[in-house]
């Protein structure tokens, strides 16, 4: 199984949320070959959307075979903690959650500890950590099975690394066995082919190209051409 997954970050208003799952399903139901991919689980699609708009991609996507995730989870379970999104609040919507992404880890100083206790966390309420590294200095948690290597550099600069040093710099992490490795940064309707057919790499996490519904989609056909 491949994965493509879709990072919103902070964008779109509860229309345009809306407005994105209506044109995918659409390319979705006219594509029997992408049908098939995504209800055998060959190719599995995860939308990250906003938190506000979770239950509302999850209710218009999942008949679909389409997995929703959240940005992020707190390392907190429960209690007096304003604004924090917990494994349990999102039990039952997301299967998966970010963690770990570089802009948390450079906005918000994001400590590994405190990455680990979210692994951790969202471990405990069944839902998929996805966890970023930014290269070979970030750890590689040993209990996340996604690890999403995503280089700075790359994102959201138009410049995807190549395929040759994203295979090397997998090769430099202290991968498991069992994990899956995911790359992300500037990945497009261009690039995502190469990445996705690689025996070494088992997705694409994409942030820019996946704004606009139809680019997503465009990646996404381009990826099972
Ligand atoms: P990008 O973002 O595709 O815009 O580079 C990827 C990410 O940050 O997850």
């Amino acid at each position: 199984m491949k994965y493509i997954i879709a990072n919103w970050k902070a964008n779109k208003n509860f229309l345009e949320a809306a407005e994105w799952c209506g044109v995918l399903l659409h390319n979705i139901e006219s594509n029997s070959l992408l049908k098939t991919k995504l209800g055998t689980d060959e190719l599995r699609i995860v939308v990250c959307p906003p938190l506000p708009f979770l239950s509302l991609v999850k209710e218009k996507l999942q008949s679909h075979f389409v997995h929703v995730g959240s940005q992020d989870i707190s390392q907190y379970e429960k209690g007096s903690y304003t604004g924090e999104v917990t494994g349990p609040s999102l039990t039952g919507l997301a299967q998966y959650a970010i963690v770990g992404h570089s802009e948390r880890r450079n906005n918000l100083r994001e400590t590994n500890d405190l990455i680990q206790r979210k692994v951790d966390i969202a471990l405990q309420y069944h839902i998929q950590p996805i966890l970023c590294v930014r290269g070979l200095d970030d750890p590689v948690i040993a209990n996340a099975q996604i690890i999403a290597y995503e280089p700075v550099q790359a994102i959201g600069t138009g410049k995807n690394e190549d395929i040759a040093t994203v295979v090397s710099q997998k090769k430099q992490m202290k991968m498991g066995e069992n994990q899956l490795f995911i790359y992300g940064g500037s990945v497009n309707e261009e690039n995502c082919k190469e990445y996705m057919s690689h025996s070494e790499i088992h997705g694409v996490l994409v942030g820019t190209a996946c704004l606009n519904p139809q680019q997503f989609y465009s990646t996404i056909e381009a990826a099972i051409s």
